[in-house]
């Protein structure tokens, strides 16, 4: 039967799809592909502190990955909002959901012996969206052009048509035998299929990318899920979706392949760059602080600086760092010596490790 956007699409192929060969063109880009996240993952591993500045990366790619979804917020808002989560925006509010369900995910795979399951994709989605969300069971799940209301695509129907095919998913995932292609290629496959298949009635991009994180982990081609894939999606992301469509209607494995070995080329090499800024910046801020505190230097301070970009007094003893005293007398000495600017919102005096703040803007 000819394929119909406006039906079920019930006849996803299984992957991998039978008649797939690898163009030269994307062998090359795969080596690309490799090249920097092997060199990504390197420096990952030779952090002093690897889960600070990864934290970051993490949450950066929650930001962009929940941007796809017009849920947009400032740098601003989302460190802010990291220090004082009672205050946030709804959209700061998902884009740490979303982060929680990335740790959560991860969590999940690793204590299940390293699978990545359906009932992680489940408790994926659930965190992202923060409800009891489950596999779609009853119809009407159809996307649709925003602008003009016209199908795009009618995932597959319903409970036990999208079970089925998630099961097909998950051997594919987790069976080697599976498939002898790269990881990488495989991760493009896995994407495609997910948001083909839909299982969810919201969440399945959020999900979908979450999942591209933790196959790579799976996969030990990282060691910690430090992909930022969305910056590179939210900058093309009508591509994306052509891409996507592409598949479906003319089976162009080829060019969503070319598109997300590029995402990972682009974004592989700018975490890496912003990690190394990072640590330079950090360094460099250790010595101006110890020019400033003297012997009142504290590493404990330093972390603090560099995972709550945006600090307030209360943090200090909330995080059992320091006493009030202590810590109003490092803020003024920060500030005088210029490492962090002080900024009211509200009622609220915040000290802002703006330097950080400037090199997570700007790519
Ligand atoms: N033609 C298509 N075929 C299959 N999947 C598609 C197609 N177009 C878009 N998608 C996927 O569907 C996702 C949107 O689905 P949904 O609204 O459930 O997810 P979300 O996480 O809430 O949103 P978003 O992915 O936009 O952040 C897109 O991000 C994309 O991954
Ligand atoms: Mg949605």
């Amino acid at each position: 039967m000819a394929y119909d956007k406006n039906l079920p699409f019930n006849e996803i192929p299984d992957l991998p799809p039978p008649d797939f060969q690898e163009s030269r063109e994307i062998l090359r880009q795969l080596a690309k592909a490799s090249r920097y996240l092997g060199e990504l993952n390197g420096l990952c591993a030779s952090l002093p502190d690897p889960q600070l500045l990864i934290n970051t990366i993490i949450l950066q790619e929650s930001k962009d990955s929940s941007a796809i979804e017009n849920i947009v917020t400032t740098q601003d808002e989302l460190y802010k909002a990291t220090t004082d989560e009672g205050t946030a925006t709804d959209a700061a509010k998902e884009v740490l959901s979303y982060r929680e369900a990335l740790y959560a995910g991860l969590e999940k795979m690793q204590g299940q012996k390293n699978l990545l399951l359906t009932n992680t994709m489940v408790e994926i989605v659930q965190t992202v969206k923060q409800n009891n969300s489950g596999i779609r069971n009853t119809p009407g799940t159809v996307l649709k052009n925003a602008i003009n209301g016209e199908v795009i695509y009618t995932p597959p129907c319903c409970e036990d048509v999208l079970r089925e095919k998630l099961a097909a998913l998950e051997k594919f995932i987790n069976d080697p035998e599976a498939s002898p292609l790269d990881p990488l290629i495989k991760m493009a496959f896995i994407h495609y299929q997910f948001e083909a298949i839909h299982p969810f009635a919201d969440g399945n991009g959020r999900t979908g990318r979450i999942i591209n994180a933790l196959y790579l982990v799976q996969q030990e081609l990282l060691s910690q899920p430090v992909l930022h894939l969305s910056s590179y999606i939210v900058k093309y992301k009508t591509e994306y979706y052509q891409q996507l469509r592409g598949v479906t209607e003319k089976n162009n494995w080829h060019d969503w392949i070319m598109y997300m070995l590029t995402a990972l080329v682009e974004t592989a090499q700018l975490s890496t760059k912003k990690i190394r800024n990072m640590l330079s910046l950090k360094e460099e801020t250790e010595k101006k602080m110890k020019q400033s505190l003297g012997s009142s230097f504290s590493y404990d301070l330093l972390h603090l600086m560099f995972t709550l970009p945006y600090l307030k007094i209360e943090l200090f003893e909330k995080k059992e760092i320091a006493h009030r005293q202590t810590a109003s007398t490092w803020l003024k000495k920060l500030t005088e010596a210029d490492i962090l600017k002080p900024q009211k919102i509200g009622r609220t005096t915040y000290f802002i490790n703006y330097r950080l703040m400037e090199l997570l803007t700007t790519n």
